[in-house]
């Protein structure tokens, strides 16, 4: 049998298989944070942000290759237009004030979803980030952006029909690696993590073609009370998981 893309890789290619190479978080409950304290959603979502800061030193000093955060889905447009502005404004705002020191730190950005259709000028900031940071490889750290894993799949159908009716691939040539190399995440690590905090117990439409193997990790803690610490308790977490991908 021919390996493709998308099989599981037990052995990691000699990394150490108890650390997960790509670690996916779905970052859950920053209103519920907020609201407990009496604050503003906007005030959960700043607490929010710091998490990705103390998340992504931890994720660098554990071994991970790369880290994907869930920021904006494609059905977050539905929150309410102040709500949807305040995550535009820190968006804006870590941007530029953490960009500098992420390329120091040898982090590669990478933006996976439709993130065109954001203002202008955070799309302009988002590009010049992936393109200053393309070479670096400590550490990749995917933002999904206006994501929803059904549109990533249609977009992929509708460039692998295209290419089939230019007569440029044969329809029987499509197999799983052909799919992975159209997905946003084709030149990621397999994904071997997510987690999921605040304690709900759902995908939401993420990665749902790359998580078919993945270890899944729900936890009760809000987003912005997920620290340093807690991410390492999800890597010792995940070490103890026997993996088995459909064999014995
Ligand atoms: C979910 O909490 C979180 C989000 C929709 C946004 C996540 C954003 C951050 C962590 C800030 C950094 C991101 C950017 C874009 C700079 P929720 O609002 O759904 O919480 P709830 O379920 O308690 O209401």
């Amino acid at each position: 049998m021919t390996a493709t893309a998308s099989a599981p890789q037990p052995e990691g290619g000699g990394a150490d298989p108890s650390v997960p190479r790509h670690v996916a978080i779905i970052m859950d409950g920053n209103g519920r944070w907020a609201k407990k304290r009496g604050l503003p959603r906007a005030a959960g979502h700043k607490a929010g942000a710091e998490s990705v800061r103390k998340v992504l030193k931890a994720a660098g000093e554990s071994g991970v290759q790369c880290l994907t955060l869930y920021a904006f889905s494609s059905e977050n447009w539905r929150r309410p237009e102040t709500e949807i502005n305040d995550l535009m404004g820190l968006l804006r705002f870590y941007l530029k004030a953490e960009l500098s020191a992420l390329h120091k730190q040898g982090v590669r950005i990478k933006i996976i979803g439709d993130y065109k259709v954001f203002p202008a000028d955070i799309v302009k900031m988002l590009e010049e980030a992936m393109a200053l940071t393309a070479a670096n490889s400590r550490l990749t750290l995917a933002v999904a952006l206006n994501y929803g894993s059904r549109a990533e799949m249609t977009r992929v159908v509708r460039t692998l029909a295209d290419r089939i009716a230019k007569g440029e691939v044969a329809a029987d040539a499509v197999d799983e690696a052909a799919i992975d190399r159209e997905l946003y995440t084709a030149d990621l690590p397999p994904l071997d993590l997510l987690i999921r905090t605040s304690g709900e117990c759902r995908l939401s439409n993420f990665l749902l073609w790359q998580a078919a193997y993945a270890e899944m990790l729900f936890v009760d803690t809000l987003w912005p009370d997920f620290d340093g610490d807690a991410f390492r308790a999800a890597i010792s977490d995940f070490a103890r998981r026997e993996r088995r991908y459909g064999g014995l």
